[in-house]
């Protein structure tokens, strides 16, 4: 069986994958790192490059982690994604304990210190080794209603940095990624912003216009892409997939998984495997979309229920998996 990620090099992309250093395990091949290895060409650490990991003290850094995501890069022969900069969860209790609180009291002038000196040390240490970085991450409100009556408007989620800074924290954000590492490119990623229509999907698209019209070093946006089936409307997905292009964008998928709708239909698997497959001749057919990525390797490894993922819980491939597979 040819690896995936033979056939996407052909076309010039990538087929990426999150794998947790606690799935490392390379003394054997037929494990989940032996198959991130062979099918996938692009890694992202998935928590390992958050804040809380990487600054876990004020001006403390610890890159165990992060490191041991780069030396199963390079061993695999992998590019790397860093995930991400500027997100209110899994921030350092330092900075808030919840994400959101500013129960440090700090001020505005020494919380962007404390993210300028955050992105110049992360992205630094990384300097052209992280093709690219998920700058901002999830920085819009779940409600955005607001578009249904100013149809270029956006709401930011609030958190630590939102409400504390306002949104100059994004434009900084950017800014001080891109002079720290002039080649890696940045990305602003998001979930529930696919299918184009949506109200989310319309305020990311006004936000990121925004961020373009600021000429801010932006390349592209993620699409998370955490689905259940049954959600799937790739008509509306590949539509907003190609607006982007007209911005001089990327839109990538981010962390690709489909949940099996609850009650299990008696061919789950099978309509799975039919959603994976139409996401992926979506990726292949659109330029501007030089990359997907799933979020696991297997059932038995994911942040979501209802076996999402590509290979099942004793590592065998899926029909999800063959049907990627078929498109290539
Ligand atoms: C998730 C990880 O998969 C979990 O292990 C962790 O406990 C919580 O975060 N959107 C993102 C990812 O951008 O960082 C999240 O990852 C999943 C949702």
């Amino acid at each position: 069986n040819t690896p995936l990620r033979e056939y996407t090099a052909k076309l010039g992309k990538n087929i990426g994958l999150a794998l947790g250093t606690y799935r490392y395990d390379c003394s054997r091949d037929d494990g989940e790192t032996g198959i991130a290895g062979r099918e996938f060409d692009m890694l992202v650490g998935e928590n390992e490059m958050k804040f809380d990991a990487t600054e876990p003290n004020r001006g403390e850094f610890n890159f165990g982690g992060s490191d041991a995501v780069m030396w199963v890069a390079d061993r695999f022969n992998q590019e790397v994604r860093g995930h991400t900069l500027a997100w209110h969860q899994q921030v350092a209790k330092w900075v808030s304990e919840d994400g959101k609180k500013n129960n440090n009291n700090f001020s505005r002038r020494e919380l962007l210190d404390i993210l300028k000196n955050h992105i110049f040390t992360v992205v630094g240490k990384y300097k052209g080794r992280i093709r690219e970085w998920d700058v901002c991450n999830e920085v819009l409100d779940d409600d955005q209603s607001i578009v249904r009556t100013n149809p270029n408007a956006y709401k930011l989620r609030p958190s630590i940095w939102a409400t504390y800074i306002g949104e100059e924290f994004i434009d900084s954000a950017f800014v001080w990624a891109h002079q720290a590492d002039p080649q890696a490119k940045l990305y602003i990623n998001d979930y529930g912003v696919e299918f184009m229509g949506n109200t989310k999907t319309e305020a990311y698209h006004n936000l990121i216009k925004r961020l373009k019209k600021s000429r801010l070093p932006i390349d592209g946006c993620g699409l998370q892409c955490h689905l259940t089936t049954g959600q799937l409307d790739t008509l509306k997905l590949e539509k907003n997939i190609k607006r982007y292009a007209e911005l001089g964008m990327n839109c990538i998928i981010t962390e690709l998984d489909i949940a099996l709708a609850n009650p299990y239909a008696e061919n789950a698997l099978d309509i799975q495997a039919k959603e994976y497959g139409a996401i992926t001749r979506v990726f292949l057919r659109n330029d501007n979309c030089p990359s997907m990525l799933v979020w696991g390797v297997s059932d038995n490894h994911s942040w979501r229920k209802n076996n999402p993922l590509l290979f099942d819980k004793n590592l065998k491939a899926k029909p999800a998996y063959y049907n990627v597979h078929a498109q290539l």
